[in-house]
């Protein structure tokens, strides 16, 4: 009897240290190409480790997932979630409730991208592992571009030339909903990407410089805004004040718009059999703000972390180097057309069957302009707050460009104080 208690208590504890099964909660979203791709890795992970997958949905817009997730950990809670994705913008500022990933994945980073995963290094601790890479693009109708005998623009000021002459004519031929320009502008995290564009894009800096300088006030930066409010109602549908990235590309992909600012996820919907501007999309950098001004797409990107409150670290570990492995980049990309951060992934012969267009996209990622956070530290969330209501205010006609940078700049003041921290 004894000695079978004995082979019993061995055989567990064999068995629970070769095949301890957790469960692990994962943020994944619930739009229709994201779905397949939980489904896709949901269907992988417990076929590889012993470990379940439960799902979490948290808000679409980057600025309502990070307050969440911030909700989530005041009170260290490890209930709700173990893994999740991590904007570009928030390693600096979520740093304490991530796990320090530092030796657990350490050997994965030369096959990433240097810049990714640089940025989820926080005073030396890895936090986490890149995911995808963005960088804003513009995209345009080839065939409306051919049939008018217009090129793809080079400035904002030749994009608006084109823009307003191929609505006015298609018009007037029938074509009543189609528009020149569609962005996202409504008041959130997406807004702030779009001005640092505009702005950047005229020599106006980024707000806050790399060295924490506050630069907001400047005549180029109201100008850049002066000219995106001089589209909203003429170009651009007022609507856009209310649109987040899927939004735009709703209108884009129906074939009601000429461009579209957006990611470059947008490109491989696009080309979908079921899209009606299939094969009539072209993708090209961001216009630069005149003769002088320059090219400047907002870098974005995602990473995957864990929470540092997590009850199941091995099994949160597993999933993120899952998550990072080519085979998932390459499924993320086939499903949802993100930009893989794995370098090994751009000579994948299927993924550049599918996606040509990558190749053109290593140039937006190299000229890519960040937004303040790494130098607004754990501010960042209202410094880019106060940027997207200057450019909504500006936008949506309650202010000038003059008054509205002058304003920021007395509000991002306020927010540092004597210095960021
Ligand atoms: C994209 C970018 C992300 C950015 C967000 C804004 O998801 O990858 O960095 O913050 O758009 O809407």
């Amino acid at each position: 009897m004894k000695l079978k208690t004995i082979a019993l208590a061995a055989l567990l504890g064999g068995s629970l240290s070769v095949a301890h099964a957790d469960t692990v909660k994962m943020e994944c979203g619930s739009g229709a190409t994201v779905k397949n791709f939980c489904d896709y890795i949901k269907q992988r992970f417990e076929s590889e480790t012993p470990h379940k997958l439960q799902f979490i949905d948290l808000p679409r817009a980057s600025d309502e997932k990070l307050s969440m997730l911030q909700q989530i950990f005041a009170t260290k809670d490890s209930s709700v979630i173990d893994v999740f994705a991590v904007d570009v913008v928030w390693p600096g500022v979520l740093d304490k409730h991530l796990l320090d990933l530092t030796d657990k994945v350490q050997d994965l980073q030369p096959a990433f991208f240097a810049s990714a995963w640089n940025n989820n290094i926080v005073n030396g601790r890895v936090k986490g592992v890149p995911n995808f890479i963005d960088a804003g693009v513009m995209f345009y109708r080839s065939d409306l571009l051919q049939k008018y005998g217009e090129q793809p623009p080079r400035t904002w000021q030749e994009l608006t030339r084109i823009a307003t002459r191929i609505q006015g004519a298609e018009r007037e031929a029938g074509n009543k909903n189609l528009h020149g320009l569609v962005f996202h502008a409504k008041a959130y995290e997406g807004l702030t990407c779009g001005a640092l564009e505009w702005v950047a894009s005229f020599g106006g800096g980024a707000f806050v410089e790399a060295d924490g300088r506050i630069s907001a006030n400047n005549p180029k930066a109201a100008a850049a805004l002066d000219q995106a409010a001089s589209w909203i109602g003429t170009i651009t549908p007022k609507g856009v004040l209310g649109y987040q990235e899927e939004e735009a590309r709703a209108v884009f992909q129906n074939g009601d718009a000429v461009f579209m600012r957006n990611w470059p996820y947008a490109y491989l919907l696009s080309q979908d059999d079921s899209s009606p501007v299939k094969g009539k999309v072209g993708m090209m950098p961001l216009p630069k703000g005149g003769d002088g001004g320059q090219d400047a797409a907002t870098l974005g990107g995602w990473q995957w972390s864990v929470s540092a409150y997590t009850k199941a670290p091995e099994a949160s570990i597993a999933l993120v180097r899952m998550l990072a492995d080519a085979e998932t980049q390459k499924q993320n990309f086939l499903l949802m057309g993100v930009s893989p951060s794995r370098t090994d992934v751009y000579a994948d012969a299927e993924v550049m069957a599918k996606g040509p267009h990558l190749a053109q996209l290593k140039e937006a990622f190299a000229s890519a302009v960040a937004r303040p956070s790494t130098a607004t530290r754990s501010e960042y969330p209202k410094v880019s707050k106060a940027i997207w209501n200057a450019a909504y205010d500006v936008l949506s006609g309650r202010a000038d460009g003059t008054t509205a940078v002058a304003d920021l700049e007395g509000k991002i003041k306020r927010i540092k104080g004597r210095d960021w921290k």
